[in-house]
């Protein structure tokens, strides 16, 4: 039998099943198969699936306003801003609807917070292995050939170095007048789940003092509670300049933010950034109502006490095991390296009802929902150890 012809744009592989409905960590495909979610739509679904506090809300707000345009006030808006200042210690939001606009919104105000103070041609520092998005901008500060390969020419306006290296930073602080901020991931994501050290970001936030830099923390992927705090970033206990956030915080409506400090809260004015979708009512009460109930459920002391057990228990299992390397992250945002490319793990753990992903072809990432339970958690060791175990023993 020939596949059906397709009419969706070839950008995506795809493993052969379509999910249909869900309800907290568990989704059932459209052939009824039940499957444990260890990936959240990628540290999207904060809530799990079907959240009997969410689901009503979201009825509530769309029966009565879906979108209406930023001529208007926007009650919504003030009230999740005030809500992530309050959390993050930082002073105003622009709200858009995904990660990579978060981060447009954060170059944009990197180069005008240039230019304000008279840096005709300011350049950002980004990251080896750092991923930011997939628009022409972000792409360019994406620190993976794969990912820019084909889009050339690439922004300029960007200088690279390799993470958790302080001395190329300063480097670059002696050398380079147009310097006006340093951009990365808190914990880079797509690259393998690599940490930025604490020490590091107490380094990085030194040097954007002195030099009156911006420290710009995409905290896209790692940030709304995810590693057992609000933000990666308060586990080295600083605050940076400029946050991009998106995925997790609509917990699955788009929903992204850049929220800014002191030192970068006046940059834009009226028309200097703009966009249709973002901050609109039903983006906003998913925002809104996502924060409430993670705070009302200690969702973030969850996610820390079942990341752990998650490592244990992995480590427990695999551990000892040729080609096994090391297992890194924090709270629910896991990565285990293994010696080689293990993308096929994907769709045998997708076969055993579990939902991973494999990134950087060789770091198996587990990011679930985190109302996760400590049974569901042990369910993820029990079903996935078993698979990389004979998967490390077909290399020997
Ligand atoms: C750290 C980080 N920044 C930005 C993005 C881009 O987000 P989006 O896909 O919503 O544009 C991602 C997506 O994976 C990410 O992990």
């Amino acid at each position: 039998m020939t596949a059906p012809v397709s009419h969706v744009m070839n950008t995506y592989g795809r493993l052969p099943f379509a999910l249909s409905h869900g309800r907290g960590c568990r989704v059932w495909d459209t052939d009824g198969r039940e499957y444990l979610d260890a990936l959240g739509g990628i540290a999207v679904n904060t809530l799990g699936h079907a959240h009997p506090k969410l689901v009503p809300a979201l009825q509530d707000q769309v029966a009565k306003l879906i979108h209406c345009s930023n001529y208007y006030q926007m009650p919504m808006q003030e009230s999740l801003a005030a809500t992530l200042c309050e959390l993050s210690g930082l002073s105003s939001a622009f709200f858009c609807s995904t990660g990579l606009e978060a981060n447009e919104g954060a170059l944009k105000i990197a180069r005008k917070y240039g230019h304000d103070k008279g840096i005709d041609r300011p350049e950002v520092i980004v990251y080896e292995k750092a991923f930011h998005g997939r628009s022409i901008a972000t792409l360019s500060a994406t620190g993976n050939e794969k990912v820019q390969k084909g889009f050339e020419p690439l922004v300029e306006g960007f200088v690279r170095v390799p993470l958790n290296d302080l001395s190329a930073v300063e480097h670059v602080a002696r050398t380079n007048p147009n310097v006006v901020a340093v951009f990365l991931e808190t914990i880079q994501g797509e690259g393998g789940i690599n940490p930025t050290r604490v020490d590091i970001l107490q380094g990085l936030r030194k040097i954007c003092d002195e030099k009156n830099w911006l420290l710009m923390l995409d905290e896209v992927q790692c940030g709304i509670g995810r590693t057992g705090k609000w933000f990666a970033h308060q586990w080295a206990g600083i605050t940076p300049d400029v946050m991009p956030l998106a995925k997790g915080l609509g917990s699955g409506v788009p929903v992204g933010a850049v929220v800014v400090g002191e030192r970068a809260k006046n940059v834009f004015g009226p028309g200097n950034h703009g966009t249709t979708f973002g901050g609109n009512p039903l983006s906003m009460r998913a925002g809104i109502e996502t924060l409430r109930i993670m705070r009302e459920d200690g969702l973030m002391e969850n996610a820390a006490a079942m990341g752990e057990r998650l490592v244990a228990g992995l480590k427990r299992e695999l551990a000892h095991l040729p080609g096994y390397v090391e297992i890194r992250g924090q709270g629910l945002m896991i990565g285990m390296e293994l010696a080689r490319p293990c993308g096929v793990l994907l769709g045998r753990a997708a076969e055993a009802g579990l939902l991973i992903s494999v990134t950087a072809d060789n770091v198996v990432r587990l990011l679930p929902p985190l109302v996760i339970t400590a049974a569901e958690v042990d369910e993820i060791v029990a079903r996935l150890a078993p698979l990389v175990k004979s998967f490390l023993a077909e290399q020997a």
